[in-house]
């Protein structure tokens, strides 16, 4: 390990109490200084943080995007932070079904959640990132193109690549601004949509694996990558050297 990658960083990731997020906590809990959010404070994030001052947690509801904006700041203020090494917006949600049958506040919920409420944040974190010279990290998806079943999800991923992609324009040479998309990850996130993943889902990459894949990208601080299933059978995980 280089000596910049030894150096101890500040990160907010947000959704961090299951899935993806919770693994990035157990890569980067004993080595860096964390604030993550979610919904409510889940019995696996309470057991990590137990004994860890250096992990916290704060109750962030993104699908009311304002509040979540400032309780996100409140956080970071909470900790005394006015600079940022890595921001990971990592929250998301969905509804897997036929668009037609689409409940609205489901809907709206989607849209909110994975792209209004992370729009807000990236610029609520903007000033501090820059102090810090930082890098923000967007979690998009494989289905970001389109995906069979998930048309808002879809909708919502599309909007936050094309955001990304503007940002990592508009911030240049300020912050270092990367989307990565995972595809298809062993976590709940499609049963809490409502979609049965079958025998199927034992194909999908184990989160811990997607997790080391994420922590790779951010640390060699690339524009933006899949993070598809080939990827991981490539070996990739295993190889990840991250933050
Ligand atoms: N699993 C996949 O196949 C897959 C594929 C591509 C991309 N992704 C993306 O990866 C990210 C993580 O997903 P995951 O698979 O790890 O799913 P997950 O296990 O369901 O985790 C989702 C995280 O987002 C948080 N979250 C959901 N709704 C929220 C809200 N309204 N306000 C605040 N936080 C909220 C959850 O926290 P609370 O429940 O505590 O609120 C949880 O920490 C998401 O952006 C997802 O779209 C996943």
């Amino acid at each position: 390990m280089t000596a910049l990658n030894a150096r101890r960083r500040r990160i907010l990731l947000t959704g961090g109490t299951s899935g993806i997020g919770l693994e990035l906590i157990r890569r980067w809990g004993d080595r860096h200084e964390i604030v993550t959010t979610g919904r409510s404070l889940s019995s696996d994030l309470a057991d990590i943080l137990e004994n860890r001052p250096s992990i916290t947690h704060a109750v962030a509801d993104q699908a009311k995007p304002m509040e979540a904006a400032d309780r996100i700041a409140e956080a970071l203020a909470a900790r005394d932070w006015e600079t940022l090494d890595h921001a990971v917006l990592n929250a998301g949600t969905g509804f897997a079904g036929d668009p037609a049958s689409e409940d609205t506040a489901r809907l709206l919920e989607t849209l909110d959640t994975n792209l209004t409420s992370t729009m807000l944040v990236a610029q609520r974190l903007f000033p501090l990132l820059e102090k810090g010279r930082g890098t923000l990290t967007l979690i998009g998806s494989t289905a970001h193109r389109g995906a069979p079943g998930f048309a808002s999800y879809a909708a919502s991923k599309a909007g936050l690549n094309g955001f990304a992609r503007s940002l990592r324009e508009e911030w240049r040479g300020r912050i270092i601004v990367q989307v990565l998309h995972p595809g298809p990850t062993r976590t709940m996130m499609h049963q809490k949509a409502g979609l049965d993943t079958g025998r199927a889902g034992t194909f999908f990459t184990p989160p811990a694996a997607m997790a080391a894949m994420i922590d790779h990208a951010i640390a060699r601080r690339v524009a933006g990558r899949r993070l598809s299933f080939l990827r991981y059978w490539s070996g990739e995980s295993l190889l990840a050297r991250g933050l």
